[in-house]
């Protein structure tokens, strides 16, 4: 163990570090699926140093990468066994002239910190009941990092953002920005920063009767939140992320609800109130980023499940938006909710498609991109979003047809090109970022495990044809997570 340099706090090597006793044993004997495997409970907080790095990390990428997702996998006797449930457990990896170093822990919430100190599961989960008297519902932050506000954030939709410390990744509460985020409203788990103007945008749906979608901007360089748009939208729609372009704020809304009330009279859990409205098309909502006017609604059938975006970009004269999404068969809710279990699991029907909205008309064209199988964690270079259609990254599953989360593949796909690179046997990759270099030069990144190893890895690519520059191989693992963000230092962005 030795010093930090940036905290002085110890440093964990490879194969070290505090066993985390805040849960009960995960047993090595328990067979699993692959992505389950790289969800399982984290096993350590604090410091650390990589094991391994081969190849050469780039040394002009300069800053931290965060990544966030559900830390355990049961909370003490409790097994979870919904993809999303578990206390958010952040990461941050920082590159500092080719040197790398970390940094993990769990985000201290209330909730969190209440059912450690009585070590027993307190609150129902996403999709796990908590099988006594429960305290309330949990939403653990544990879905995407963002910086904003002059602040970093962990995200969960359901609740209000997390501020925390960016070195040692500690808790530092519930933020409402000043009072200006609505009372009783959620907070998306993915803001967007419009790379022409630095001002972020979010949304919340307003947990009333009659529910509102809430649109605000958070103008660059302040701390308050402006409320620019609602939008009444009838029931509790899930609506898990959006896309800006120059002049509108798009969201899609599938036909799929919490039923409030169902959760409210039975004291269960949200998975267990997922309410699909058979026949009802998805609805995609265009509002103007300036407020003025009403905001336009285009039907559009089939109806999937929208979980992710990859990018959207306008016509010059603003009347047609090309939209690039995920879509997801309904039925992926069920997959998520029997993911913890020894069943095997259906791929959802699941493509990558193109919609071309005419807000003239108020009509919409659709295309699909992919074939059927398992596509999802779109990513780009964030100075593209809504300004240009470059290339798109994803997951895809390509050889495991009983565990549609094992995702074996990373594509990247340019309108014209498409490459793939495969992962070694017995591994799985999680969602790319890309990092910005300090001379401008974009990498792309992602986290992986290696189940033989049982053992984490940070890859490093270059963009356009995924080659492989730097493995960075943990010596231990974290739970693969979903979302992430990588901050520059100050002085990359500087330069
Ligand atoms: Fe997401």
């Amino acid at each position: 163990m030795r010093a930090n340099a940036q905290t002085n706090a110890p440093v964990m090597g490879p194969g070290r570090g505090a066993t985390l006793a805040s849960h009960g044993p995960w047993t090595s004997s328990r067979p699993g699926r692959l992505s389950y495997l790289a969800f399982r409970t984290a096993t350590r907080e604090g410091p650390w140093i990589p094991r391994v790095i081969e190849g050469r990390v780039p040394r002009e990428i300069s800053g931290a990468l965060y990544r966030n997702g559900p830390g355990q996998k049961e909370t003490f006797d409790v097994p979870l066994g919904h993809f999303f449930d578990g206390d958010a457990y952040l990461t941050a990896i920082r590159f500092d002239e080719g040197r790398v170093s970390g940094v993990s822990r769990f985000v201290a919430t209330s909730e969190r910190i209440h059912e450690q100190k009585y070590r027993q599961m307190r609150y129902h989960e996403f999709g796990t009941r908590c099988p006594g008297r429960a305290l309330g519902f949990k939403n653990p932050p544990n879905v995407n990092v963002f910086a904003m506000a002059g602040g970093h954030f962990a995200l969960s939709e359901g609740a209000p953002p997390v501020q925390f410390e960016p070195e040692t990744l500690a808790c530092q509460g519930a933020r409402d920005f000043g009072g200006s985020w609505p009372a009783r409203t959620t907070f998306t788990a993915h803001p967007k920063r419009d790379p022409a103007t630095g001002d972020v945008y979010a949304y919340g749906l307003t947990m009333a009767l009659s529910p509102e979608l809430v649109l605000a901007r958070l103008p660059a360089g302040e701390t308050a939140f402006q409320t620019f748009a609602r939008v009444r939208v009838g029931n509790f729609y899930p609506v898990h992320d959006f896309m800006i372009t120059k002049t509108y704020v798009i969201l899609a809304l599938p036909p799929v609800y919490i039923n409030m009330w169902g959760m409210l009279r039975g004291r269960s859990c949200i998975a267990k109130n997922i309410v699909a409205e058979r026949g009802k098309p998805l609805r995609i909502i265009v509002a103007r980023k300036d407020g003025q006017g009403q905001a336009v609604i285009v039907e559009s059938e089939p109806a999937s499940m929208i979980f992710h975006h990859c990018n959207a970009v306008e016509s010059a004269d603003g009347n047609t938006i090309r939209l690039i999404s995920m879509e997801t068969d309904a039925s992926a809710f069920q997959m998520l909710g029997g993911w913890g279990g020894a069943a095997g699991l259906e791929q959802p029907r699941s493509q990558m498609t193109e919609f071309v909205i005419d807000l003239k008309s108020r009509s919409l064209s659709r295309a699909a991109l992919t074939e059927n199988g398992p596509i999802e964690f779109p990513a780009i270079d964030n100075r593209q979003l809504g300004r240009k259609m470059g290339a798109i990254y994803a997951l895809r599953t390509l050889d495991a047809t009983d565990d549609p989360l094992a995702f074996d593949t990373l594509m990247a796909w340019d309108g014209a090109r498409l490459r793939e690179v495969r992962a070694g046997r017995g591994q799985v990759f999680g969602e790319a970022v890309a990092l910005v270099d300090r001379t401008g030069r974009s990498w792309i990144s992602h986290l992986g495990y290696d189940s033989e190893a049982d053992e984490t890895f940070l890859d490093i690519r270059a963009p356009d044809g995924l080659d492989l520059v730097a493995r960075i191989r943990f010596g231990f693992r974290i739970p693969l997570g979903f979302h992430g963000c990588f901050a520059p230092s100050a002085d990359a962005l500087l330069a």
